[in-house]
């Protein structure tokens, strides 16, 4: 069969157990929360991702498309014989209020996202109105919304349901998004959300430029025990946001490795290319990617080099200890009584550059201009979009977002 390369990347996003997770396993027919932790507390706590098939049937009624979790026996539910059109990537986030860095860090390269709604719930729930402003803040044109769990409720009570989702909507770059009624758990109507990936999700642009990747996992693959010579080396997942890069290139990441005041690259060899179990020679933007290097895996276990950029030697952007962002509040944040987001010096933000999610401290924030020391250095262009978080009443809130221009770089 035509090897397809995934050609999107679609995010769920939403409130804690609304059921993203449920609704990612019926498309996929996998389970994407595998981590220990995830399956004692039923919570996600990482981000998941997957690639799936999207694949016409033919005759079916109504909506002709669905995906790898709704095939029967490798057919159509109807019989057909399915035919695979595309791939899409999916990036499962974890909807719990702690968790919202990690939610922001995954979405910034995103094309698409299906905001899950719990259908036995009033709505906007605290989840469903944060993770909808990342989207807003990231650009989002696309969004799907997918009300779920209407096994739990009464027509009556799905049709009012749908009525609050749309007053919520309304007004807001997504005021005509479709809205989905499905059981995620039952595997009702999850092919209209099949169905309308594949029409509203457009495959991305080829993509040209220098190779750049975020990374939103890493791993040390080795199992406990393996001999030396069996060793692998550090695995980096990611999404590569432009270019590619084949199997045998070398590859730089940033920051790299911090020595005193002072940041070192890493440099590597991109030694396999996957996606889920499949090799393959070349990563390229649509996808989320697995890359195998030659680090000592010491060096990528458990996450440690999440929030890092990858590129070819040489191209990548500098890396910043401060950060000068010229802020722009969010509605919702702003005191009434000054019409500004306050900050005070000494203030602890969490600043999200690309899949990167760093606490700083403001050092200052005058006509406008936010200035933060980060804990932790950040590779970044000039003109990046960083979101801000900050604590409001014990909780991690989004106030707005800061244009990074300026700051002090640590590596040129
Ligand atoms: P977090 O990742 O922790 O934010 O949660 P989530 O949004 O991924 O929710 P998850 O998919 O883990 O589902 C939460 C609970 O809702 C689980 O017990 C699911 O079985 C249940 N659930 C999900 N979809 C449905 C549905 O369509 N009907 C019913 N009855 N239950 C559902
Ligand atoms: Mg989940």
């Amino acid at each position: 069969m035509e090897y397809y390369y995934p050609d999107a990347v679609i995010t769920t996003a939403g409130h804690v157990d609304h059921g993203k997770t449920t609704l990612v396993h019926a498309l996929s027919g996998v389970w994407v929360a595998r981590y220990s932790e995830e399956i004692k507390r039923a919570m996600t706590v990482k981000l998941g991702y997957i690639t799936i098939g999207i694949y016409e049937c033919p005759s079916m009624e109504g909506f002709r498309f669905i995906s790898d979790g709704l095939l029967q026996n490798g057919k159509c539910p109807n019989g057909d014989e399915p035919v695979l059109r595309r791939r899409v990537s999916i990036l499962d986030v974890p909807g719990h209020e702690v968790l919202i860095s990690t939610m922001i860090s995954g979405i910034s390269y995103v094309d698409a996202a299906l905001l899950v709604i719990d259908a036995s719930m009033p709505v906007p729930q605290p989840q469903t109105e944060e993770h909808f402003t990342a989207l807003t803040i990231m650009g989002l044109k696309k969004l799907i919304v997918v009300q779920n769990k209407l096994d739990l409720v009464t027509k009556e009570q799905a049709l009012e349901n749908y009525r609050q989702i749309r007053r919520f909507l309304k007004g807001t770059w997504a005021e005509d998004a479709p809205v989905i009624p499905v059981s995620s758990l039952h595997k009702v109507n999850v092919d209209a959300v099949a169905s309308l990936i594949n029409e509203m999700v457009p495959p991305k642009d080829v993509s040209t430029g220098d190779f750049r990747m975020l990374v939103l996992r890493s791993f040390n693959v080795n199992r406990p025990g393996t001999p030396p010579d069996k060793l692998v080396g550090g695995v980096l997942g990611g999404t590569v946001i432009r270019g590619s890069v084949r199997v045998g290139e070398e590859v730089e990441i940033r920051p790299g490795l911090k020595l005193g005041n002072k940041y070192e690259p890493l440099v590597t060899k991109v030694v396999s290319i996957a996606i889920g179990d499949e090799r393959i020679e070349e990563a390229r933007p649509g996808g989320l990617v697995g890359i195998g290097t030659e680090l000592d895996p010491a060096l990528t276990k458990a996450d440690a080099l999440v929030g890092s950029v990858v590129g070819k030697p040489g191209t990548l952007p500098p890396v910043w200890s401060d950060v000068s962002l010229e802020f722009h509040s969010i509605e919702r944040a702003v005191d009434k009584s000054t019409g500004e987001v306050s900050f005070k010096p000494k203030d602890v933000v969490m600043v999200h550059i690309g899949s990167a999610a760093i606490m700083g401290i403001v050092k200052s924030f005058r006509n406008g201009t936010l200035d933060v020391t980060l804990r932790r250095a950040v590779c970044a262009e000039e003109g990046s979009k960083a979101v801000i978080t900050k604590q409001i009443s014990n909780r991690w809130r989004i106030v707005g977002y800061g244009v990074l221009k300026g700051g002090t770089t640590v590596l040129e």
